[in-house]
Order: C-alpha cells, then sequence, then structure tokens
C-alpha cells in the first residue's frame, strides 16, 4: 500500500515531543513489511535540513484568502531514514527554527495542508491512505471530501491518529475563506462550538480514528477538552492502539551514545558505568539511587509539582537519594529547578533543556524514572526507561496504565494513583526500600530488560486497519 503520514514532526527531521518519535518509526516499520510508507513534514530551517541533501521534485502555488504562496517539495536523496521523506517549503511561513508557537501557526499549518493536497492533486497522485497525525494537519480529512479542487482525491481514506487531544489548533470563523472552496452546508463538518476546530473536523471526518493507547481512548471519551461528547459519538470508528518504540535507536547494546552498553548478562556493570559518568557530571552519590525525570516541564506532564516533590524527599536526613532533572518548558518551573541545586549539593541536579545524547544516557544510567503525568496519551519514556533497565514510577493514566504493572499486583514498576506531591514521595519511598532488597531490585530490572515494546506487531496493526478501510 502506498501511504502518506502528514505530520509537524518527525525524528529526526524535527522533534518537539513523542510525536516526532512514532512518525520516524511507524513508517520505517511499514516499509519492513513490504509497503511503501513515506512522510512529508513542512520544510523548517533547522540542523537536519541544512546538513543533508534534496532533489527539487515539485513548485507550485496555494492560495490562502488574499494571500498567495509559492511552495516548494523537496525529497530527501538518501532515503536513509528508511522511508521516503517529503519537505513542504514555504519560505514565508517556515523558513524558522522551530515547529510551533508562532503567532501565524494557524497560517502556517493551514497552507502546509493546503500545499500537500496541491501537490497530490498537481501530480496527480493517488495514494491508498492520508495518514494524519495531530491538530496541524487535522483539516485534510474535510478538504479531502469537501473542497472542489480536491474532488480526484474524495475516496481516498483517511486515518486520524491523535497524540494529544489537549491541543486542538482552533481558529476564529473569521479565518475560513483561507480554506479551498467548499460546499457551505459542509460548514458544520469544520466546527465546534462556534469556532473551526482542526481536532474535532479530522474526528468527524476521518474514516477512522486512533488513540495512541487503549486507556487514553477511553479517557477522552470522558474529558478531552470539550471534545468528549465527539468523541463518544465517533467511538464506533475509533480504535486504541498502543505506541511502538523504536527498537534500532534504542538499545542498550549497540546504543553509541551511550558511555557503555550492556545487555541482560552484563547490565549491573554496564548501568553502573553510565551512571558513574552521570554522577561524575552532575556531582551526585554513586551509592544512591539515581531518581530522574526527563521530558517537558509542563502541568500536562506533572511537572509543575517537581519542585515540592524533590524538596520533600531531599529533605530527609541523611539524604538516601540523588534526583537528576533534564528538561524545559515553563520558564518559572525551569528556574526553580535549576534553583533547587544551591540547596541539595551533592544529592540534586538539573540540564534545562533539550540534549538526546544525555537523555539516553540518563534513561542507561538511572534507577527510576519519574512519570507523575496528569495526562499521558501513550508516553513513549517509560517504554525507553525499561529497554534500558531502568524501573518507571508512574501515574496510572492514559498509555502509562497499559505499560507499567505495579510490582505489589506481579508487575515490575511503582504506580500510583495521583499526580500528587504525597502519592509521588510515596512510590519514591517505595522506590527506595525496593533498591535496598539488591536481589528483588535487580530481578525486576532483568524482567523490563526483556519486555518487547518494538514497533514490528504495531505497524501490523495499522496495515490492518488500512485494509479495513480499502475493503
Ligand atoms: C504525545 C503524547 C505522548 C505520546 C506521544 C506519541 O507527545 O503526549 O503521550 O507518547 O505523543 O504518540
Amino acid at each position: 500500500m502506498e501511504i502518506y503520514h502528514i505530520s509537524a514532526e518527525c525524528y529526526p527531521v524535527a522533534k518537539v515531543g513523542g510525536l516526532a518519535d512514532v512518525v520516524g518509526a511507524l513508517p520505517k516499520y511499514q516499509n519492513n513489511l513490504g509497503h511503501n510508507a513515506k512522510v512529508v513534514v513542512p520544510g523548517y530551517d533547522n540542523k537536519f535540513t541544512n546538513e543533508n541533501e534534496f532533489d527539487t521534485i515539485h513548485q507550485g502555488k496555494l492560495k490562502l484568502g488574499w494571500f498567495h504562496f509559492n511552495y516548494t517539495v523537496f525529497r530527501e536523496k538518501t532515503n536513509k531514514l528508511g522511508f521516503e521523506l517529503y519537505l513542504i517549503a514555504i519560505p514565508e511561513l517556515f523558513d524558522r527554527p522551530n515547529v510551533y508557537s508562532y503567532d501565524d501557526d494557524t497560517e502556517r499549518f493551514t497552507a502546509f495542508q493546503i500545499a500537500f493536497l496541491n501537490w497530490l492533486t498537481e501530480t496527480n497522485q493517488n495514494p491508498d491512505i492520508l495518514h494524519c497525525h495531530d491538530h496541524h494537519t487535522g483539516m485534510i480529512p474535510f478538504m479531502v471530501q469537501n473542497a472542489f479542487n480536491y474532488h480526484h482525491l474524495k475516496a481516498t481514506p483517511t486515518v486520524l491518529t491523535i497524540h494529544n487531544g489537549q491541543y486542538q489548533g482552533w481558529f476564529g470563523l473569521d479565518k475560513l475563506h483561507y480554506l479551498p472552496e467548499f460546499h457551505q452546508s459542509k460548514l458544520g463538518f469544520l466546527e465546534w462550538n462556534g469556532i473551526i476546530n482542526p481536532l474535532a473536523s479530522a474526528i468527524k471526518c476521518a474514516w477512522k480514528v486512533t488513540t495512541v493507547s487503549p486507556s487514553y481512548l477511553d479517557e477522552i471519551s470522558n474529558n478531552a477538552n470539550g471534545l468528549e461528547t465527539l468523541l463518544r459519538y465517533e467511538r464506533p470508528k475509533s480504535i486504541g492502539i498502543l505506541n511502538g518504540i523504536d527498537t534500532e535507536v534504542w538499545n542498550p547494546k549497540t546504543d553509541e551514545m551511550l558511555v557503555s552498553n550492556f545487555n541482560l548478562k552484563n547490565f549491573k556493570t554496564g548501568k553502573n558505568k553510565n551512571k558513574e559518568f552521570i554522577c561524575e557530571q552532575f556531582n551526585l552519590d554513586i551509592n544512591k539511587p539515581l531518581f530522574t525525570f526527563i521530558g517537558r516541564l509542563v502541568g500536562e506532564k506533572g511537572a509543575d509539582l517537581l519542585p515540592e516533590i524533590c524538596s520533600t524527599a531531599l529533605s530527609r536526613n541523611p539524604r538516601e537519594i540523588n534526583i537528576l532533572m533534564l528538561g524545559s518548558g515553563d520558564k518559572q518551573l525551569e528556574n526553580s529547578l535549576d534553583g533547587l541545586k544551591y540547596f541539595y549539593p551533592g544529592n540534586y541536579n538539573a540540564y534545562i533543556g533539550y540534549n538526546e545524547k544525555l537523555a539516553h544516557i540518563i534513561y542507561a544510567g538511572a534507577d527510576y524514572l519519574l512519570m507523575p503525568s496528569r495526562v499521558e496519551p501513550c508516553g513513549l519514556n517509560q517504554m525507553y526507561a525499561m529497554r534500558y533497565g531502568t524501573i518507571p514510577i508512574v501515574r496510572r493514566t492514559g498509555g502509562l496504565k497499559d505499560t507499567v504493572w505495579d510490582i505489589g499486583d506481579g508487575g515490575f514498576g511503582i504506580c500510583h494513583d495521583n499526580t500528587s506531591v504525597y502519592d509521588v514521595n510515596h512510590s519514591i519511598t517505595r522506590g527506595i526500600d525496593l533498591f535496598n532488597d539488591r536481589e528483588k531490585f535487580d530481578s525486576v530490572r532483568k524482567t523490563i530488560l526483556q519486555i518487547d515494546h518494538s514497533w514490528d506487531k504495531v505497524a501490523e496493526e495499522y496495515i490492518t486497519v488500512y485494509q479495513s478501510l480499502k475493503n
């Protein structure tokens, strides 16, 4: 099957969060199954686009209301990512380093979607599936079904994957004229609560809706930032498919970013060498359990509670743990997590920013990964941690609930029910006890090192979904 994945992010081209990891891996595994899955992202002005070579394969024009833009489609020359990668360059809108957070994001992503469909139309392409990811590509299902320009794509099945239902991309009806012409009776398919809502539109129009874990689908049917009734209504065409992880990139045996590689047999020494490196770099105590948080510093991830969680856990006398933070996001939070360094030297440190290599070393060297998320559609970090023998401490929500079971119930992680300082600190105490019971600690680590979360099976599940739409 010929499949187009259309997305704002794709690792290693442009990454803000887990969306990039999924879009950078799933197509590769679909291609391993003999399909032709391709990825289309905007042409940002970033490291990847500047350091790689591309062929120009198409040039065209697009109209966004009164505005006119030229667009160019580039294809990465080598296919080294395991799929054909296409960049749609619209210099006025995307010649910038970041993916999001510009005042004209509505214009940027609307233009991107129109350029993509113009390209398919002008070059007469008829792919088998258009797979849209999150709200940035959420108006494609509506446009292929309703815009007069794209009539030839009307019968092309569309799939929406919701990676994060909190963000919906809404904008006012005053910008309706950005969209290519369609019959006004169809307006209801774009709108939700009186404004244009690209995510809602995709939920209405896509032939199939998937979420990145089964539990998240249940949760958003009850609470989805205003979309819950819609999701309940569209439930019959929805399915939760748990993400995989790219086990080629995330492989403790071969990962070149690590200080020391390891396998099931020598994991204790291997993990310890990575821990030694971290403790040296960040002035931490090698003999104490190392708890970490890696991710975006935002309320959704429960990061606002981290300063209090850390100070409560570190105020004990004697101090029994190390904590290391790696992340960026909310500025105030960044400052308070950075400031804690001065209160607990030798047991606490923080790296404010994004550092893929350091993240790999921390996954390998840490003892525990904290994920107190309020919302977690899937969560990949707990799977990366387990793949590297680091025990996850998670709140039972969304994909965390689907991937981590508590040791008390015969599982291999530590779970709590609330995103609260009390619950997380209780779990940290359980982590300390487990760390001191070396036999049990090592047997849990052995168990998680053997869990298989690879994409192979998941890629097939998506193909089954596509096939059901083609019949
Ligand atoms: C988003 C979600 C995260 C999920 C990822 C990939 O970043 O917040 O839970 O794992 O998308 O689907």
